[in-house]
């Protein structure tokens, strides 16, 4: 038995690269169609040279209605439907801190920030939610463990990411019975999560032993995790199998929460 994603149709926004990359890859080999977004052609080019006719690629903003309304329109047309929305896409604060940043900078990038990983949640939610009453499907979000804890970020991500889980509650809320609304919250992952231009300024650029290292220490399980690590949470809440659960997280983050006092 497979694991019900066959024949499914799905859109992973930032499909490009991290996690949404290695989701998308598992979704295709389990039998799913896909479409992807993301800003840079270069590394949809590649995606869809690795994946062919399995695989669309629309080159959009999500901080843009109209760039998810055309990967909807696009993926019902090549694909027949809409099963699974995958609300993805998303920039870093590179944990700057509140009290460096100038008061230009600090608006800049909440309007920089807020747009991609909130605004985008949002829209993205509304572009698809219509096709997804039609096929009784499902929405998932990838929060993170700074959508509960500090220190996952500067306030800009931790507080974006709090953000969603309010969008996701009252998701869930009105779209039942149509429409599951879920999360994959990660914690620290190996990606190339970017930081946004106004805050690289006060941010330093760590290398990827040392981010390794400190994602160790910090969760229970020590476990430096990969984009691959998080699949197994996306392919369970976006199959029938999960048909009970909505407005819930799932988290994969080698145990924050039980991280305990000492
Ligand atoms: N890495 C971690 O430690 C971690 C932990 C918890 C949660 N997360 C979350 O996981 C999600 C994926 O991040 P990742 O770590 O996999 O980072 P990543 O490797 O940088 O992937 C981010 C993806 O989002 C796309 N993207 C960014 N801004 C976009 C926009 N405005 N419109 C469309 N696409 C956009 C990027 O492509 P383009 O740049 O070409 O647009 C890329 O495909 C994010 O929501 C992040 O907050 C990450």
């Amino acid at each position: 038995m497979g694991t019900g994603l066959q024949k499914k149709v799905v859109i992973v926004t930032g499909g490009t690269s991290g996690i949404g990359e290695a989701v998308t890859r598992r979704f295709i080999q389990e039998g799913a169609q896909v479409s992807i977004m993301g800003r840079s052609k270069d590394r949809l080019d590649r995606m869809s040279d690795e994946f062919g006719k399995n695989l669309l690629t629309i080159q959009g903003d999500v901080s843009k209605y109209e760039d998810n309304q055309k990967i909807v329109k696009d993926t019902v047309e090549k694909f027949g439907k809409l099963d699974v929305f995958i609300a993805n896409a998303g920039v870093f604060d590179g944990f700057a801190k509140f009290l460096d940043v100038s008061p230009e900078a600090v608006e800049e990038a909440y309007d920089y920030l807020f747009d991609i990983n909130v605004k985008g949640s949002f829209l993205g939610a509304k572009a698809a939610a219509e096709e997804l009453v039609k096929t009784k499907g499902s929405i998932i979000f990838t929060v993170s463990g700074a959508s509960f804890y500090p220190d996952g970020g500067g306030v800009w991500y931790t507080a974006s990411k709090h953000a969603q889980i309010g969008l996701l509650r009252q998701l869930a809320f009105e779209l039942a019975p149509d429409v599951r609304v879920n999360a994959v919250a990660p914690g620290g992952t190996l990606t190339a999560l970017s930081v946004i231009p106004p805050l690289q300024p006060y941010v330093k650029i760590i290398d990827n032993d040392t981010k390794a290292k400190n994602i160790r220490k910090r969760n229970p399980l020590q476990i430096a995790m990969s984009s691959e690590d998080h699949v197994g949470a996306y392919v369970l809440l976006a199959s029938d199998e999960s048909k009970a659960i909505t407005g819930e997280i799932i988290s994969s983050d080698g145990g924050l929460s039980v991280r305990g006092l000492g």
